[in-house]
């Protein structure tokens, strides 16, 4: 059996191929983001399937315990995407073991309105209430100024993503925190690698969350993961993750507390199985082990992904330098990002306009992104649900009008991204 094991990971080894396309100008779509798979990942995750790892299993542990010593953190939970991370990320504060600290509904959370839907979802889904707060052009990160104006009697916590992969002042923004008892949760799924002052981004907070989908960093498929230093909270993220349990037992594991039946909780009779006794009005946000199989396959090039990902950003940040009518993106000072994406924002009077700007890059076959959802509070979803805003959004309001991002991923080579530095430049120029 182990022979036809290696025999059949050898023939996956053949199939993945290493041939090369041309890059084809106008013809080869130039995507904005994407995984970037070898021949190693595709072994790990059929390897995984051939072992009929379904359930979290050996690789999840062992990505847990890989992944929280790249932060230098002490825990590390998987989850099935970055948006279950955030749900769990928040969530946990709500626990009723934090006792007089703990959040409940109508509590205030400071956060970005320019962003992703699932980084203020959870604030919604928990009965609280997001307070928005704007952002500055060409960081596309808020400030530590524009959250302190924002706190208000009932705020508990600030939880902000790092903007396409740039950090926000987050030591400031912690300090703050610290200071006037918030808790600050990281959203880091877009910025895995950045660092801010030298300290890698996602160890700031008092939790936070990666996001393991095809664009990001790392791929998983669908992925996420919590992260934190506490490790009260990290077993109140565990029991909600799976089903809200008080057991800490992994799949096919039991009484690893040596007292399984000898426990009394809430009005239970003494001795309930500590396997069903329930801590937490919990979710299952469980992955499984094929995920992160290839998850531990893609961490080893993490820092490769990283410096490629610098790479062609600063490429392309050197060839757009001084393009009229264009907002270049800069890092936060103290920030050294892990970029997720290039953003452009054409200047109100540009003389062109984004739509006309995406319209040529699309036909040229470059892939845009708008920034996320822009302004947040401007779609239906949130329309009528309970909010505040913190001073103006004019600044998300520009980018939901004039922001668009393309790509730095790792998939892509030199000539593409010269290739997209070139159609932008070519268009702004003789648009202007
Ligand atoms: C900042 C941010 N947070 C959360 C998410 C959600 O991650 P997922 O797609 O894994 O649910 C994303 C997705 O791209 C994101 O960009």
């Amino acid at each position: 059996m182990k022979d036809a094991k290696a025999r059949i990971l050898e023939q996956v080894r053949d199939y993945h191929g290493t041939e090369e396309k041309e890059f084809e100008p106008g013809v080869t779509a130039v995507w904005p983001s994407g995984a970037v798979f070898d021949a190693a990942d595709r072994v790990a995750l059929v390897e995984a399937a051939l072992d009929m790892r379904i359930a979290a299993g050996v690789s999840s542990r062992r990505f847990e315990r890989e992944f929280a010593r790249y932060f230098r953190l002490r825990k590390a939970h998987l989850a099935n995407s970055g948006s279950s991370a955030n749900l769990l990320a928040l969530s946990a504060f709500t626990s009723p073991q934090l006792e007089d600290r703990r959040m409940v509904p109508g509590d205030e959370v400071i956060t970005v309105a320019a962003g992703f839907p699932t980084t203020v979802n959870p604030i919604i889904q928990n009965g609280m209430v997001p307070v928005f707060v704007d952002v500055e052009l060409g960081t596309y990160n808020t400030t530590v100024e524009r959250i302190e104006a924002a706190i208000g009697p009932r705020t508990k916590a600030i939880m902000i993503a790092h903007a396409l992969g740039n950090p926000f002042a987050v030591e400031e923004v912690a300090r703050l925190a610290e200071e006037r008892g918030l808790f600050l949760i990281e959203d880091n799924c877009d910025a895995v690698g950045s660092t801010y002052r030298g300290r890698l981004t996602g160890t700031f907070g008092d939790v936070s969350t990666t996001s393991f989908y095809p664009a990001h960093h790392i791929a998983m498929g669908e992925g996420g993961c919590v992260l934190t230093d506490n490790l009260a909270l990290a077993r109140i993220v565990e029991s909600m993750r799976d089903w809200g349990r008080d057991c800490w037992c992994e799949p096919g594991e039991d009484n690893r507390c040596f007292k399984r039946f000898d426990y009394q909780m809430g009005t239970l009779p003494h001795g309930y199985d500590h396997k069903y006794i329930f801590s937490h009005v919990g979710y299952n946000l469980k992955s499984t082990d094929l995920q992160a199989a290839l998850g531990l396959s893609q961490l080893s090039r993490l820092d490769a992904f990283g410096a490629a990902r610098r790479a062609n950003w600063s490429l392309l940040r050197e060839a757009l330098d001084g393009v009229p009518g264009l907002i270049p993106p800069r890092a936060t000072e103290g920030g050294d990002p892990s970029w997720f994406g290039f953003a452009l924002t054409v200047e109100p009077g540009a003389g062109y306009t984004r739509e006309g700007l995406v319209a040529f890059l699309e036909s040229r076959k470059i892939g845009t992104r708008r920034f996320f959802a822009g302004n947040l509070t401007r779609h239906p979803a949130y329309l009528d649900r309970p909010h505040r805003v913190s001073g103006t959004l004019t600044n998300s309001d520009i980018v939901a009008g004039h922001t668009f991002w393309v790509g730095v991923y790792p998939g892509l080579t030199e000539e593409m991204v010269r290739y997209i530095a070139e159609s932008v430049r070519d268009y702004a120029r003789k648009n202007s």
